[in-house]
């Protein structure tokens, strides 16, 4: 099995524990608080939130993921999902079914699970009011057993038509449903911004904000040691160290370089400063051919600022040094690139300083320039 995962949620002993972030979750999740967890890409908040809330006895768990969500009826149908998830009991769904008789729900077998779960129709969910129709269903569990609802990558809700009426019906249940917590987990932190923190948006203030921060105490440490460990690979705790603090603490990306690592050596091997090359290698191997169309679609200015940032790093953005790299000494022209580069997600601003979003792309950018 692999010792390492990436890109998806972990849990049991792909997971290591957050006891202070989880025990605050629980404590809000279980008080019937609203929460939302902005933070930026790979920092483990959906893990952290699922394991949190399946910590609490009695409690279950609305997972409802809305990535990349296109309408009305997508959410009520992602909401069908997460209710089949909930509980798969016959009487639980039937239950459920009869909440939503107005969007002609079924209860089927999934084709890719072979497990009982709902699947209602697209056409009678189209209109935005069938959100209220979603709601109440939630709204008639809850009052009957408990329920932390969350909504994963909550801001996509911004894309869909009519976004503003879903999102004023969708405030409008939650805010008599007092007894529940909704949590909202959301990765673009301007997006979420718009919901949670503008004056005019239904959502101002109506939840309690939690930020994820790095990983990269000890006990993250102990966690990757004992992972290269059950793969059979021999792992010392300063070369484990240093490889969190040159991956900014970012789960994510730590676990990948580290199944990077395990992949290119073999049981009964060091694994150490020598092996990243190869382990670099093996992840471009994978991603490279991303890398080569992101560069291919910017300017040659976006270009030459981003050669700049991964040469010389983006702490002093306006420095002789970071000028000279870019080629370019117009401050201002510099710095619209560098919003765009940030609009376009390939990088982003952390304390004043400029970083990639992704470390593997700045160190293939790197080494390109050499
Ligand atoms: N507690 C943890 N222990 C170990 N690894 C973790 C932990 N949390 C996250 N990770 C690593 O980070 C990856 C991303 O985790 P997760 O999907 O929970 O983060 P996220 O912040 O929700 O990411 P995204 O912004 O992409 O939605 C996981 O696949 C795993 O490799
Ligand atoms: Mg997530």
């Amino acid at each position: 099995m692999e010792p390492f995962k990436f890109g998806c949620i972990v849990a049991d002993e792909h997971y290591c524990e957050r006891p202070s972030l989880e025990k605050e979750v629980r404590r809000y999740v279980a008080g019937g608080q609203n929460l939302v967890i902005q933070g930026e890409r790979r920092r483990g908040k959906s893990s952290l939130v699922v394991k949190s809330v399946r910590g609490i006895r009695g409690m279950g768990l609305l997972y409802v993921d809305l990535l990349g969500i296109t309408s009305a009826a997508d959410f009520c149908r992602r909401v069908a999902d997460g209710m089949s998830e909930l509980d798969r009991s016959r009487s639980f769904l039937q239950k459920t079914a009869a909440l939503l008789a107005s969007l002609r729900p079924l209860v089927v077998i999934d084709r890719d699970t072979g497990l009982p779960a709902i699947s209602i129709d697209s056409r009678s969910a189209s209109d935005p009011s069938s959100i209220l129709t979603v709601m109440n269903m939630i709204a008639a569990h809850a009052r009957e057993r408990r329920i932390c609802v969350v909504f994963d990558e909550f801001q996509d809700i911004l894309d869909i038509p009519d976004s503003k009426r879903v999102l004023s019906e969708l405030r409008g249940k939650i805010q008599f449903m007092a007894d529940t917590s909704f949590v909202f987990l959301g990765s673009v932190r301007n997006q979420m911004s718009e919901i949670f923190a503008h004056p005019k948006s239904p959502f101002f203030k109506s939840a309690l904000e939690i930020s994820i921060g790095e990983m990269s105490d000890e006990s993250f440490v102990k966690f990757i040691l004992a992972r290269f460990t059950a793969a059979k690979r021999v792992a010392d705790a300063d070369f484990v160290r240093k490889l969190i603090a040159d991956l900014d603490g970012v789960p994510g990306d730590i676990q990948e370089l580290c199944d990077a690592l395990w992949s290119v050596t073999e049981a009964g091997d060091c694994v150490n400063d020598a092996n990243l090359d190869a382990a670099y290698r093996h992840i471009f191997a994978h991603e490279g051919s991303s890398y080569e169309t992101y560069i291919r679609l910017l300017t040659r200015h976006q270009r030459k600022i981003l050669g700049a940032l991964a040469a010389v790093g983006g702490k002093h953005v306006s420095s002789n040094d970071f000028l000279d790299a870019s080629g370019c000494h117009n401050a201002s022209s510099v710095k619209k690139a560098l919003l765009r580069l940030d609009a376009l997600g390939h990088i982003y601003q952390l304390r004043g300083e400029w970083k990639f979003a992704s470390p593997f792309f700045c160190e293939w950018l790197r080494r390109k320039m050499v």
